[in-house]
């Protein structure tokens, strides 16, 4: 199985998540193909937010090996599930899709998961405190999607 995780930028919240799914998956022992993307072209090759980097560590989570790539219509046929943070990136991954085979890949994050919340939102403009927040938004959700796609 292949997910990608969407946020705009894809250097705070998605390689989060890529980082967490990946690591579930090396726990579990998982078969599964992870990668992220940002739908704006804004950090293209740049390495994650240092506070996205810093809070990782503190889970024993490295992600400051991965780089910002912008989402493209050809990841709808590379990926199966394409998880995205807000509704914002909704509209600008679905605004490239272009079949319902490919919209039927795309869902909120938060879909999963036990959080009030619908959107994961942005620590960018927060402070290590957010992105906390941010990780344990996402931590929830992943683990869900885990076990819904994997019964495990
Ligand atoms: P992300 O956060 O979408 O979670 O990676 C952002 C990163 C950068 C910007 C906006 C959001 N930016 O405007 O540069």
């Amino acid at each position: 199985m292949r997910v990608v995780m969407v946020c705009l930028g894809n250097i705070c919240r998605s390689p989060m998540a890529e980082g967490i799914l990946r690591n579930t998956a090396a726990q579990k022992g998982l078969n599964l193909k992870v990668d992220s993307a940002g739908t704006a072209n804004y950090h293209i090759g740049e390495s994650p937010d240092p506070r996205a980097i810093r809070c990782m560590r503190e889970y024993d989570i490295d992600i400051s090996d991965l780089r910002g790539r912008q989402f493209t219509s050809s990841d709808f046929d590379s990926f199966d599930h394409i998880l995205v943070m807000d509704q914002s990136n909704m509209r600008n991954v679905l605004a490239l899709a272009e079949n319902e085979e490919h919209r039927k890949k795309v869902r909120l994050m938060l879909d999963y998961g036990s959080s009030e919340l619908s959107e994961v939102p942005d620590p960018w403009y927060g402070d290590i405190r957010d992105f906390h927040q941010t990780y344990q938004l996402l931590n929830d959700a992943i683990n869900s999607f885990v076990d819904e796609e994997f019964g495990q």
